[in-house]
């Protein structure tokens, strides 16, 4: 495990500001109050034209409703990004549609309903599933046409693609048949559009003894891009590749692909080529082969150009395979360039959307005081326990919990870190509360052996404020500790 105390100990200016700073307990004007504070208080930190991407929190649209497009892909039209994906709302995996919503700025999400909507029976009803839709612009017919991934929801053996086609980009998509591109098995694909027009469907294929996902092959789109025209190229088989994205940069095509591991994820890999018809390098790591890819799976690359550069972002998915609902997103930037490419995980970073570049959350972390776990009461069977280089209160939930003294520099809504832990595979949901106010309830993502830290806003008064973790009914996250930010 990385040394995170390296990188969040607090600067020596900010622990004497936490030092000097009297510890008075005033009358508050109001009830005390714990609010999720993650987008406001990073809404703050960003500069102007930047947008602050928090990897697999709970991302909501402007009704604040969880944002349902998994396995998804996004198309920039004008300045609006429209972002397609499966719902999984229902959580099983039969087709539920494809929802759509749309942006300026990467972040605020609007959702526009469902671009192509779940049908009775056939290809796009409760029996199959729609994976993975991508949408491309014919600039010759003028349509947009999506793709999509349609098969048998019990078996996978299907193995087509569906394409539906719509005269603006939001839609309504209409539907037209789904069929296997060369007479050939697809199941995870994408559509890759190049600068000169064409445009190509990736798809996970079989080889010629008909092995599901044995062979990755890539054909060129007819100019309508309604079918496929040939084999542009073909992997090795045996590979066992799937959830294909690819950026053309310079000279160069970089695709990433996972390896076939259902649901579960596993660590990503990448390939160049000159040439989409290859020679394609071999399989080079992308992360840590230690990660799973932070526990995502790929489903495309966005380009972000600007005034001072262009960031490639890498979108995938952290799928719940036990509730595929809780899926969440992770969006990462990926360094690219030179033949080669590298990712690494930031609980939140900031990507300018004007100059088109990007950075990480700072090494000065802006907290004005500190209070470990270890120094808080826990109740019942609650207890004070390593976590990676840490001691963090574990056992936490299923009615136990933890209380600690926070101290503020002033009364006022503040923002607090908790560096927590969670090792299990599905979110744990803290209950949090300041000074016996009533609490808020936070998703809290796996970390991955990880201490991620996530923000809630809070009304604190000056000096010091009781803080209160846990959860009545369930596991709760393991605490290390929680700073007050400036
Ligand atoms: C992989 C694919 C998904 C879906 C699941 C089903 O994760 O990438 O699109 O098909 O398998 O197990």
């Amino acid at each position: 495990m990385r040394s995170l105390r390296v990188t969040v100990a607090l600067t020596a200016s900010a622990l004497l500001g936490a030092l000097l700073y009297p510890v008075v307990d005033t009358a508050v004007a109001r009830p005390p109050d714990l609010a999720v504070g993650t987008q406001a208080a990073a809404a703050e930190r960003a500069a102007a034209s930047e947008i602050a991407v928090e990897p697999g929190l709970d991302w909501r649209d402007t009704d604040g409703n969880l944002i349902e497009a998994h396995g998804g892909g996004l198309l920039k039209q004008g300045d609006t990004y429209y972002w397609y994906g499966e719902d999984k709302a229902a959580s099983h995996n039969g087709f539920a549609g494809i929802n759509v919503y749309t942006s300026k700025d990467l972040k605020r999400w609007t959702a526009k309903g469902q671009a192509l909507a779940p049908q009775g029976e056939g290809d796009l009803g409760p029996q199959n599933v729609g994976e993975r839709p991508k949408v491309v612009y014919n600039a010759k017919t003028g349509k947009y046409v999506m793709w999509l991934h349609i098969d048998d929801r019990a078996t996978y053996l299907t193995a087509r693609v569906g394409v539906a086609v719509a005269d603006s980009p939001g839609g309504p998509y209409t539907y037209r048949g789904s069929f296997r591109p060369l007479e050939r098995q697809s199941r995870d694909m994408t559509l890759f559009q190049d600068r000169d027009g064409r445009a190509y469907l990736v798809f996970s294929s079989a080889n010629e003894a008909g092995k599901p996902n044995s062979r990755l092959r890539i054909a060129q789109l007819s100019d309508d891009y309604l079918s496929v025209s040939g084999q542009t190229h073909a992997f090795p088989e045996n590979q066992y590749r799937e959830a294909p994205a690819v950026a053309h940069i310079g000279n160069t095509y970089y695709m990433l692909t996972s390896f076939t591991t259902g649901w579960s994820p596993n660590p990503v890999k990448y390939a160049t080529a000159r040439s989409l018809r290859g020679p394609w390098s071999e399989w080079k790591s992308l992360v840590d082969d230690s990660e799973v890819t932070y526990r995502s799976q790929p489903t495309a690359i966005l380009e972000v150009n600007g005034s001072h550069g262009t960031t490639h972002m890498y979108l995938g998915d952290r799928w719940v395979p036990s509730k595929l609902n809780e899926s969440r997103y992770v969006w990462l930037p990926l360094q690219l360039g030179g033949g080669k490419a590298r990712m690494e995980w930031h609980d939140r970073w900031y990507l300018d959307l004007a100059r088109g570049t990007w950075r990480p959350e700072t090494n000065d972390t802006g907290a004005v005081f500190q209070a470990e776990a270890r120094t808080s009461t826990v109740s019942g069977a609650a207890r004070f326990q390593p976590c990676g280089e840490a001691q963090c209160a574990r056992g936490l939930g299923n009615g136990d919990s933890l209380t600690m003294t926070v101290r503020s520099p002033q009364a006022g809504r503040k923002t607090l870190r908790l560096y927590y832990v969670n090792d299990h595979t599905e979110m744990r949901r803290g209950h949090l509360a300041a000074n016996g106010g009533e609490a808020v309830v936070r998703n809290f993502p796996p970390t991955d052996g990880r201490v991620r830290w996530l923000e809630v806003t809070a009304t604190l008064k000056k000096g010091a404020n009781s803080l209160t973790l846990g959860n009545p009914s369930e596991g709760a996250p393991d605490l290390d500790f929680v700073t007050v930010q400036s």
